[in-house]
């Protein structure tokens, strides 16, 4: 058997056939994408169904050619006025390729740079049809959907674990266009207007002087902001959470954080409207790394969320997350029990208004090209269909001109929307016309309304309701604001946005032991990295409003006074449904379970561990002194390669004695992770100073310690350990 013939599949194979020894000299067509990978709908421009297959739009022929098509024999050597004599400017070819490199790269996102993303298709449930006519919500409708994950501060290339929010960009191509919710997996934002948010970004980016640090809140300059502007207190709090630490962007919850407002037409053309919080809810559980964990991968594996996911994917264990919505009645005050809807810096806990589940969306393909479709993907808050509308939230209203206006410069130009991973799957009949990149070859002479020379065309949509057929959007008629909250035009904003730190307090209030004591020691390492002592103390200022305890803690391991509180802010009631350490229960899919051995495990005990941890959805790596084979079974990690950051578990069947095993099982331990030692391998629990009898620790007969590790996987980890 050859580790390519193993019927256990391990992701993560380059290639869909695997690569010859000798250079490949027999020509052939290009090699389809790999099983796991999808491209964007072969729709056209102008959002047209065709039946080109995918593989159309890649690379054809056997044969290297010039961008025009031109059959070339050689790409190794430029055209020269002799073998050793200089290159000549009638060298079409060489000029053609490295021009085109030169100009490769476009400008990353100025926000969100880092990314990965998949298609997936969303179910709907039918239980938002009372709420609103969106097409994609009926009961039934299948939408495809791609969703982009990513980091907030850092640079295309910084590291996948930095402790940052993170974006969860889901694109639905409905019936009725494109609808974006461009949400993060936090439900709250820094600040409550969007003209703060190149103040908030740059505060948060590296430091203009010297660029350092990339991708990380653990500096002056972010602190000196939340710090003075305390309407960031609440997220930063969720920041110092495991949320900002996500273990998988599988397992993370999304938040369109904003309300929206759900439009519902009435027989007569009238129009009911309800206010609606945007939720995606993790069918594996929402769970964290710890920070020393996540510190360790961004070292080790960098790209450690984009190969989880892609990895997942590929190995059939396709991510889910229900997609739900909170309702409130849209009042004139646009109020819910005193929280100030259009104020982004707050949530409405559960426990006031329950979540109603209205459809499922799973992943389903990884992307079959990074920069056409992760990186080329363009959303926008902005892109609605009926049935769903924006509200005055000063942060929304911002991020419908910033959008756009970002992409016409990273996309190069205002065609981006025909990019093949932008199209609509709807009709698309706009008068929009020409611009860079322009690959639409519209008809007709009129692109103007009205006229009479494209016969009229195209024609307004009529509105659903009013007209037969109708399907238009509609601007939901909204009161501006009467005298009571100021109908005048002013800078101000209003009076309920002002507390900034009730919130941060029933975060904090709500989670776990376990969970404060990680929001303790954020705070403490990431104000242990700022240099000044004044912003230090402004922070503790704002601790001591969230919590004396939080405050006095971070204090100590500062080394400065706990300072007294300076708000009265109100006790609240804890909502449990913050928490990520529950006594629920997950499924292992993808997770990675290591299995140590050495040449002479047995190889049934082996075999009887993988297939085990195989029928659980969970992939078995199997880590050995060297590479290669082990009997029949393929070895996935050498004892040098091997890291216990890519576990979440880990079972030794053998007695090494190697130091590199030696740490990878003490990291393992001190990172919660469930270990399972065979009677035989009792000696490197002893060598690791591992109790066998700490929580979390199984030994015993081979079997019965696999089955043991796999219990405790649906926990995620072993809290036990960690004693607060
Ligand atoms: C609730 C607050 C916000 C959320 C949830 C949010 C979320 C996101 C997400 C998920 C992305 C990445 C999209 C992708 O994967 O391509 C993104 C990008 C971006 N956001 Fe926001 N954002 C918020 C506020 C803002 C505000 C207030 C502004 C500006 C006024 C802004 C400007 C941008 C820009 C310019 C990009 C890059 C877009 C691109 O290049 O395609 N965001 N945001």
């Amino acid at each position: 058997m050859t580790a390519e013939s193993d019927h256990i599949n391990v992701p993560g194979a380059p290639a869909p056939e695997p690569a010859a020894f000798d250079e490949p000299t027999q020509p052939h067509a290009p090699l389809p994408p790999k099983a796991d990978q999808s491209g964007p709908d072969t729709v056209t421009p102008t959002g047209a169904e065709t039946t080109t297959p995918q593989s159309a739009v890649a690379q054809q022929g056997e044969r290297l050619t010039t961008a025009q098509g031109l059959p070339l024999r050689d790409t190794d050597h430029s055209l020269k006025a002799g073998r050793r004599g200089p290159v000549l400017l009638q060298d079409h070819h060489l000029r053609e390729k490295i021009t085109h490199f030169d100009h490769e790269r476009i400008p990353e996102r100025v926000v969100h740079a880092r990314g990965a993303a998949a298609h997936g298709r969303f179910v709907a449930n039918g239980e938002a049809e009372r709420f609103t006519d969106a097409a994609f919500l009926k009961a039934g409708t299948v939408t495809d959907t791609f969703v982009r994950f990513s980091t907030v501060l850092g640079s295309r290339g910084s590291a996948d674990t930095v402790r940052d929010t993170r974006g969860f960009a889901t694109k639905f191509y409905t019936t009725e266009g494109v609808y974006d919710l461009v949400g993060n997996n936090i439900p709250v934002f820094f600040i409550q207007d969007a003209i703060k948010f190149p103040d908030i970004i740059h505060a948060g980016k590296p430091h203009p002087d010297r660029e350092i640090p990339q991708a990380q809140s653990a500096h002056d300059t972010f602190w000196d902001f939340v710090s003075l502007h305390t309407e960031a207190q609440h997220h930063t709090i969720w920041n110092m959470s495991d949320r900002a630490l996500p273990r998988s962007y599988r397992m993370m919850q999304g938040f369109g954080i904003h309300t929206f407002r759900l439009v519902k037409s009435t027989d007569g053309g009238g129009l009911t409207t309800s206010l609606v919080k945007f939720h995606w809810r993790p069918r594996l559980g929402t769970h964290g790394l710890t920070w020393e964990e996540a510190q360790l991968i961004s070292g080790k594996d960098p790209d450690f969320h984009r190969r989880d996911l892609a990895d997942a994917i590929e190995a059939g264990a396709l991510p889910e997350w229900d997609f739900a919505i909170q309702v409130f009645p849209d009042t004139e005050d646009q109020l819910f029990h005193g929280i100030d809807l259009l104020d982004p810096t707050k949530i409405v806990p559960e426990e006031l208004s329950p979540l109603i589940v209205v459809g499922t969306m799973t992943l389903e393909k990884n992307p079959s090209n990074y920069f056409a479709e992760t990186e080329q993907v363009a959303f926008h808050p902005g892109h609605l269909v009926p049935g769903i509308d924006v509200t005055s939230d000063p942060l929304l209203q911002g991020r419908l001109f910033s959008y756009l206006d970002t992409q016409i410069s990273r996309l190069g130009g205002p065609n981006f929307a025909q990019l093949p991973i932008n199209r609509p799957h709807a009709e698309v009949n706009d008068m929009l016309r020409d611009g860079m990149h322009q690959t639409a070859v519209h008809s007709g002479v009129a692109p103007y309304h009205p006229n009479s020379l494209d016969g009229g065309c195209p024609f307004p949509a009529m509105v659903a309701g009013a007209q037969p057929g109708g399907d238009a959007f509609v601007d939901v008629p909204q009161p501006i604001g009467g005298e009571a909250t100021g109908d005048v035009v002013t800078r101000e904003q209003s009076a309920s946005f002002d507390d900034h730190f009730s919130q941060a307090r029933l975060f904090y209030r709500s989670l776990t032991p376990v969970e404060q004591l990680h929001v303790k020691q954020a705070y403490a390492f990431e104000l242990g990295k700022v240099y000044e002592q004044a912003i230090k103390e402004r922070q503790l200022q704002c601790l001591a409003n969230i919590d004396e305890d939080l405050c006095a803690f971070v204090a100590d391991e500062l080394g400065l006074p706990a300072p007294a509180p300076t708000e009265e802010v109100p006790e609240v009631e804890p909502s449990p449904a913050l928490r990520m350490i529950t006594d629920d229960t997950w499924p292992a899919d993808g997770r990675q379970i290591g299995i140590v051995v050495d040449d002479d495990t047995d190889a049934a005990a082996l075999a009887s561990a993988r297939e085990a941890i195989h029928a659980a959805g969970a992939t078995p790596l199997v880590i050995a002194p060297h590479g290669g084979m082990l009997g029949d079974v393929p070895v996935q990690r050498s004892f040098h390669t091997a890291a216990s950051i890519e576990l979440d578990a880990v079972i030794v069947l053998a007695p090494v004695a190697d130091q590199r095993i030696v740490e990878l099982l003490r990291e393992a331990f001190r990172h919660d992770k469930a270990i399972g030692a065979a009677s035989a391998a009792d000696s490197v629990l002893q060598a690791a100073a591992i109790d066998a009898a700490a929580p979390g620790v199984v030994t015993g007969e081979p079997s019965a310690v696999t089955a043991g590790v796999l219990d405790l996987l649906p926990a995620h980890r072993v809290w036990q350990r960690e004693q607060v």
